[in-house]
Protein backbone atom coordinates (compact mmCIF):
# COMPACT_ATOMS: atom_id res chain seq x y z
CA UNK A 1 0.00 0.00 0.00
CA UNK A 2 1.02 3.53 -0.50
CA UNK A 3 1.39 5.99 2.33
CA UNK A 4 -1.93 7.98 1.13
CA UNK A 5 -3.39 4.37 1.24
CA UNK A 6 -2.12 3.50 4.80
CA UNK A 7 -3.10 7.38 5.64
CA UNK A 8 -6.45 7.28 4.49
CA UNK A 9 -6.95 3.70 6.21
CA UNK A 10 -5.30 4.69 9.45
CA UNK A 11 -7.64 8.03 9.56
CA UNK A 12 -5.12 10.52 9.77
CA UNK A 13 -6.15 13.83 8.64
CA UNK A 14 -2.41 13.85 6.20
CA UNK A 15 -4.30 11.94 3.75
CA UNK A 16 -7.49 13.34 2.74
CA UNK A 17 -7.72 16.43 4.16
CA UNK A 18 -4.42 17.44 3.75
CA UNK A 19 -1.78 16.35 1.05
CA UNK A 20 1.39 15.53 2.77
CA UNK A 21 1.43 11.71 2.70
CA UNK A 22 2.32 12.17 -1.32
CA UNK A 23 5.31 14.44 -0.05
CA UNK A 24 6.36 11.92 3.14
CA UNK A 25 6.12 9.11 0.81
CA UNK A 26 8.77 10.84 -2.01
CA UNK A 27 11.35 12.07 1.07
CA UNK A 28 10.76 9.45 3.55
CA UNK A 29 10.27 6.13 0.89
CA UNK A 30 14.24 5.16 0.99
CA UNK A 31 13.62 4.27 4.58
CA UNK A 32 10.42 2.14 3.96
CA UNK A 33 13.05 -1.23 5.07
CA UNK A 34 15.40 0.33 7.52
CA UNK A 35 15.37 -0.17 11.20
CA UNK A 36 15.38 3.09 12.15
CA UNK A 37 13.66 5.94 14.83
CA UNK A 38 10.88 8.55 14.07
CA UNK A 39 9.55 10.65 16.54
CA UNK A 40 6.40 12.24 15.81
CA UNK A 41 4.93 15.26 17.97
CA UNK A 42 1.14 15.32 18.10
CA UNK A 43 -0.32 11.59 18.66
CA UNK A 44 -4.07 13.17 18.00
CA UNK A 45 -7.53 13.29 19.15
CA UNK A 46 -6.91 16.10 21.95
CA UNK A 47 -8.27 15.51 24.88
CA UNK A 48 -11.27 13.38 23.83
CA UNK A 49 -10.99 10.12 25.23
CA UNK A 50 -9.87 6.75 23.63
CA UNK A 51 -9.04 8.96 20.18
CA UNK A 52 -5.61 9.48 18.59
CA UNK A 53 -2.69 7.34 17.16
CA UNK A 54 -3.83 7.43 13.53
CA UNK A 55 -0.44 8.65 12.24
CA UNK A 56 1.57 6.12 14.73
CA UNK A 57 -0.06 3.23 13.29
CA UNK A 58 0.13 4.51 9.81
CA UNK A 59 3.92 4.85 10.02
CA UNK A 60 4.39 1.78 12.02
CA UNK A 61 2.75 -0.16 8.46
CA UNK A 62 4.74 1.91 6.14
CA UNK A 63 8.10 1.80 8.07
CA UNK A 64 8.29 -2.09 8.81
CA UNK A 65 11.27 -1.81 10.84
CA UNK A 66 11.04 1.34 12.45
CA UNK A 67 10.46 2.01 16.36
CA UNK A 68 7.73 4.85 16.03
CA UNK A 69 7.74 7.30 18.76
CA UNK A 70 5.17 9.62 19.95
CA UNK A 71 4.84 12.70 22.34
CA UNK A 72 1.10 14.00 23.18
CA UNK A 73 0.65 17.05 25.88
CA UNK A 74 -2.61 14.69 26.67
CA UNK A 75 -2.03 10.97 27.81
CA UNK A 76 -1.95 8.65 24.66
CA UNK A 77 -0.53 5.81 26.41
CA UNK A 78 -3.48 3.72 24.50
CA UNK A 79 -1.51 3.93 21.63
CA UNK A 80 1.57 2.25 22.45
CA UNK A 81 2.06 -1.53 20.93
CA UNK A 82 4.78 -3.19 19.64
CA UNK A 83 7.16 -0.25 17.45
CA UNK A 84 5.13 2.06 18.93
CA UNK A 85 6.15 3.96 21.78
CA UNK A 86 4.19 7.03 23.54
CA UNK A 87 5.33 9.80 25.94
CA UNK A 88 2.64 12.43 27.75
CA UNK A 89 4.06 15.81 27.98
CA UNK A 90 4.69 19.87 26.64
CA UNK A 91 6.57 20.25 23.00
CA UNK A 92 7.99 23.30 24.77
CA UNK A 93 9.85 20.91 27.39
CA UNK A 94 13.36 21.29 26.89
CA UNK A 95 14.31 18.78 29.11
CA UNK A 96 11.75 16.29 28.58
CA UNK A 97 12.42 16.29 24.64
CA UNK A 98 16.27 15.72 26.00
CA UNK A 99 15.20 12.28 27.80
CA UNK A 100 12.71 10.80 24.96
CA UNK A 101 15.80 11.05 22.37
CA UNK A 102 18.24 10.04 25.20
CA UNK A 103 16.10 6.98 25.53
CA UNK A 104 15.25 6.48 21.99
CA UNK A 105 17.80 8.10 19.66
CA UNK A 106 19.40 8.35 17.60
CA UNK A 107 16.45 9.77 16.03
CA UNK A 108 16.02 9.75 12.11
CA UNK A 109 12.95 11.56 11.59
CA UNK A 110 10.75 13.95 13.24
CA UNK A 111 7.72 15.05 12.55
CA UNK A 112 6.13 18.23 14.26
CA UNK A 113 2.35 17.66 14.00
CA UNK A 114 1.64 19.11 17.37
CA UNK A 115 0.34 22.47 18.65
CA UNK A 116 1.08 24.21 15.59
CA UNK A 117 1.69 27.53 17.27
CA UNK A 118 4.66 29.10 16.43
CA UNK A 119 6.86 29.97 18.85
CA UNK A 120 5.89 26.19 20.26
CA UNK A 121 7.24 24.95 16.70
CA UNK A 122 10.03 27.36 16.70
CA UNK A 123 11.25 25.90 20.42
CA UNK A 124 10.76 22.36 19.76
CA UNK A 125 12.87 22.71 16.70
CA UNK A 126 15.47 24.60 18.56
CA UNK A 127 15.61 21.87 21.03
CA UNK A 128 15.28 18.90 18.34
CA UNK A 129 17.12 19.85 15.07
CA UNK A 130 20.71 19.57 16.75
CA UNK A 131 19.72 15.95 18.51
CA UNK A 132 18.19 14.80 14.61
CA UNK A 133 20.62 12.28 13.62
CA UNK A 134 23.04 13.33 10.67
CA UNK A 135 21.55 13.17 7.39
CA UNK A 136 18.00 12.98 9.17
CA UNK A 137 15.19 14.73 7.88
CA UNK A 138 12.76 17.41 10.29
CA UNK A 139 9.41 18.02 8.78
CA UNK A 140 6.90 20.95 10.13
CA UNK A 141 3.20 20.66 9.34
CA UNK A 142 0.74 23.27 9.37
CA UNK A 143 2.52 25.68 8.82
CA UNK A 144 -0.76 27.77 8.15
CA UNK A 145 -0.73 29.03 11.45
CA UNK A 146 1.59 31.55 11.16
CA UNK A 147 -0.65 34.03 9.40
CA UNK A 148 -3.52 33.33 12.03
CA UNK A 149 -3.07 35.55 15.17
CA UNK A 150 -5.24 33.36 16.59
CA UNK A 151 -3.41 30.42 16.56
CA UNK A 152 -0.22 32.98 17.27
CA UNK A 153 0.62 33.67 14.26
CA UNK A 154 0.72 36.95 12.40
CA UNK A 155 -1.53 38.93 9.44
CA UNK A 156 1.74 40.47 9.12
CA UNK A 157 3.99 38.03 6.59
CA UNK A 158 7.36 40.01 8.00
CA UNK A 159 7.08 39.24 11.06
CA UNK A 160 10.07 37.35 12.39
CA UNK A 161 8.52 35.42 15.09
CA UNK A 162 6.37 32.78 13.12
CA UNK A 163 7.37 29.15 11.69
CA UNK A 164 7.41 30.75 7.89
CA UNK A 165 9.69 33.27 8.85
CA UNK A 166 12.01 30.74 10.64
CA UNK A 167 11.85 28.41 7.50
CA UNK A 168 12.74 31.84 5.07
CA UNK A 169 15.70 32.30 7.30
CA UNK A 170 16.57 28.58 7.09
CA UNK A 171 16.45 29.25 3.03
CA UNK A 172 18.92 31.97 3.87
CA UNK A 173 21.01 30.10 5.77
CA UNK A 174 21.72 27.59 3.14
CA UNK A 175 23.88 29.92 1.04
CA UNK A 176 25.94 32.01 4.27
CA UNK A 177 28.84 31.40 2.47
CA UNK A 178 27.37 33.95 0.17
CA UNK A 179 26.40 36.18 2.33
CA UNK A 180 29.06 39.35 2.58
CA UNK A 181 28.54 40.84 6.01
CA UNK A 182 32.01 40.92 7.40
CA UNK A 183 33.18 38.41 10.12
CA UNK A 184 29.37 36.74 10.03
CA UNK A 185 29.48 33.69 12.15
CA UNK A 186 27.09 30.55 10.72
CA UNK A 187 24.41 29.78 13.34
CA UNK A 188 24.26 25.91 13.85
CA UNK A 189 21.19 25.45 11.72
CA UNK A 190 23.48 27.62 8.50
CA UNK A 191 26.00 24.88 8.92
CA UNK A 192 23.48 21.91 9.18
CA UNK A 193 20.50 22.37 6.83
CA UNK A 194 21.48 21.06 3.80
CA UNK A 195 17.82 20.84 1.88
CA UNK A 196 14.71 22.66 2.70
CA UNK A 197 11.08 21.59 0.89
CA UNK A 198 8.14 23.63 1.14
CA UNK A 199 4.75 22.72 0.27
CA UNK A 200 1.37 23.95 0.88
CA UNK A 201 1.27 24.16 4.72
CA UNK A 202 4.09 21.76 5.18
CA UNK A 203 8.18 22.04 5.64
CA UNK A 204 10.63 19.00 5.28
CA UNK A 205 14.21 19.63 5.79
CA UNK A 206 17.36 17.66 5.35
CA UNK A 207 20.15 17.89 7.94
CA UNK A 208 23.76 17.50 6.76
CA UNK A 209 26.56 19.36 6.50
CA UNK A 210 26.70 22.50 4.87
CA UNK A 211 29.87 23.92 3.70
CA UNK A 212 30.07 23.91 -0.45
CA UNK A 213 32.48 26.11 -1.94
CA UNK A 214 31.62 29.91 -3.16
CA UNK A 215 33.02 31.81 -6.11
CA UNK A 216 31.62 35.01 -4.14
CA UNK A 217 34.84 36.69 -3.53
CA UNK A 218 35.78 36.22 -7.30
CA UNK A 219 32.52 37.36 -8.57
CA UNK A 220 30.81 39.47 -6.01
CA UNK A 221 34.56 40.46 -4.22
CA UNK A 222 34.30 41.57 -0.67
CA UNK A 223 32.15 44.82 -0.52
CA UNK A 224 30.49 45.15 -3.69
CA UNK A 225 26.78 45.64 -3.99
CA UNK A 226 24.57 43.24 -5.12
CA UNK A 227 23.68 44.94 -7.93
CA UNK A 228 27.37 44.56 -9.24
CA UNK A 229 26.91 43.95 -13.35
CA UNK A 230 28.90 40.54 -13.40
CA UNK A 231 27.26 37.83 -13.91
CA UNK A 232 26.77 35.37 -11.16
CA UNK A 233 27.91 32.47 -13.44
CA UNK A 234 31.30 31.69 -11.79
CA UNK A 235 33.28 32.79 -16.11
CA UNK A 236 34.55 36.18 -16.43
C1 LIG B 1 -3.15 17.53 14.77
S1 LIG B 1 -3.14 16.52 16.20
C2 LIG B 1 -1.98 15.27 15.73
C3 LIG B 1 -2.52 14.35 14.67
C4 LIG B 1 -1.69 13.12 14.41
N1 LIG B 1 -0.29 13.42 14.26
C5 LIG B 1 -2.19 12.46 13.14
O1 LIG B 1 -1.73 12.83 12.03
O2 LIG B 1 -3.04 11.56 13.25
C6 LIG B 1 -2.27 17.53 17.32
C7 LIG B 1 -1.98 16.89 18.66
O3 LIG B 1 -1.01 17.72 19.31
C8 LIG B 1 -1.25 17.70 20.69
N2 LIG B 1 -0.67 18.90 21.29
C9 LIG B 1 -1.19 20.15 21.35
N3 LIG B 1 -0.36 20.98 21.98
C10 LIG B 1 0.73 20.25 22.33
C11 LIG B 1 1.93 20.55 23.03
N4 LIG B 1 2.19 21.79 23.48
N5 LIG B 1 2.83 19.55 23.22
C12 LIG B 1 2.57 18.29 22.76
N6 LIG B 1 1.43 17.95 22.10
C13 LIG B 1 0.53 18.91 21.88
C14 LIG B 1 -2.78 17.64 20.81
O4 LIG B 1 -3.17 17.07 22.04
C15 LIG B 1 -3.17 16.79 19.59
O5 LIG B 1 -3.38 15.44 19.97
Amino acid sequence: MSLTELGLACGTDKAGSHHYTRHYERHFGHLRDQAFTLLEIGIGGGRREGRGGASLRMWKRFFLHAQVVGLDIVDKSFVTAPRIHVHQGDQTDEALLRRIVDEHGPIEVIIDDGSHRPEHVRETFRVLFPLLADGGLYAIEDTQASYWPNWGGSTDRQDPTTTMALVKDLVDGLNYVEFLDEGYEPTYTDLHVTELHAYHNLVILKKGTNRESTNRDRIAGQHRPASASEPPSGRG
